[in-house]
């Protein structure tokens, strides 16, 4: 906490380290239209988005955030065009080489958020050793979500406590809410305190939709591949000014929550 608080200082001074987000979710939204802007191609806008996820990363880690999730790529994203899915994740393989050793000298666990099947087996390969090389880090956890949707993770649910069900390991009546967040595809986390989405669109597109369900949302209007450590301390700042009731009175504080 030292060392965060003394980053801190020169990261934010308005940041009050005693009430900071446990667990921060990124929509990283706009590398096309920054793109564009620029008249260059998509693919150029990806490869500049690389840039964002590594500051992100660096600022939550400076700051003593426990845990950042990072929308990489959704199962809508397979929608967009072949030459563009595969630019995603060639990108993706080139960022976990260049970036791992610096993720793991800073004892950042990364960790994964989706459905396996259907990635090439090229990003299979990269994730799973990027997961296990960091396994045993406890700084910090980064968790990407990758082929990730907020209904389909839900639904992989539902089927595992089915399966349970027929095989009688339970029974129905013992289904509650700690059950299905038991079974998400990243159980062991803090509900998400902060959502983020940048390039100023105002919507989940899918999310976390379990996980979000008291999570403050600040919108920032900058594309991403303009994302900064200054844009996250503003959307920490934008966070700390707002006052979380978890549908009780203003003073309520939830078990858990930390502002
Ligand atoms: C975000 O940027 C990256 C991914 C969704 C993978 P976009 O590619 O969605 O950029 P815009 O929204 O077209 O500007
Ligand atoms: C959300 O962005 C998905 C990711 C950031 C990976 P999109 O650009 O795909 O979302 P929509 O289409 O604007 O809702
Ligand atoms: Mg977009």
């Amino acid at each position: 906490m030292e060392t965060a608080k003394k980053e801190q200082r020169v990261l934010d001074p308005r940041i009050d380290m005693d009430r900071l987000p446990r667990h921060i979710a990124i929509i990283m939204d706009g590398n096309g239209r920054w793109a564009a802007r620029l008249g260059k191609t998509r693919a150029q806008g990806h490869e500049a988005g690389a840039r964002g996820v590594r500051l992100a990363i660096e600022a939550c880690r400076e700051l003593g955030v426990d845990a950042l999730s990072l929308y990489a790529f959704s199962t809508e994203n397979w929608r967009r065009s072949a030459t563009e899915v595969n630019t995603l994740f060639r990108l993706m393989s080139k960022y976990i080489h260049k970036e791992i050793d610096e993720i793991d000298k800073h004892r950042i666990r990364v960790r994964f958020m989706g459905r396996w099947e259907g990635l090439p087996a090229r990003a299979v390969k990269d994730l799973r050793y990027c997961i296990e090389r960091t396994q045993n880090n406890r700084a910090m956890d980064a968790i990407v979500a990758i082929n990730y949707g907020g209904r389909a993770e839900l639904a992989d649910a539902a089927r595992a406590i089915a399966d349970d069900a027929a095989a009688g390991r339970l029974r129905p009546q013992d289904v509650d809410e700690q059950m299905i967040a038991r079974r998400l595809y990243v159980p062991d986390h803090p509900e998400v305190d902060l959502l983020i989405r940048t390039s100023g669109e105002m919507r989940i597109s899918n999310f976390m939709l379990w996980q979000i369900s008291y999570a403050e949302i600040v919108v920032l209007p900058i594309l991403w591949p303009d994302f900064d450590k200054q844009a996250l301390c503003d959307a920490i700042v934008a966070y700390q000014g707002r006052s979380r009731r978890f549908g009780g009175r203003p003073e309520t504080k939830r078990k858990g929550a930390s502002c």
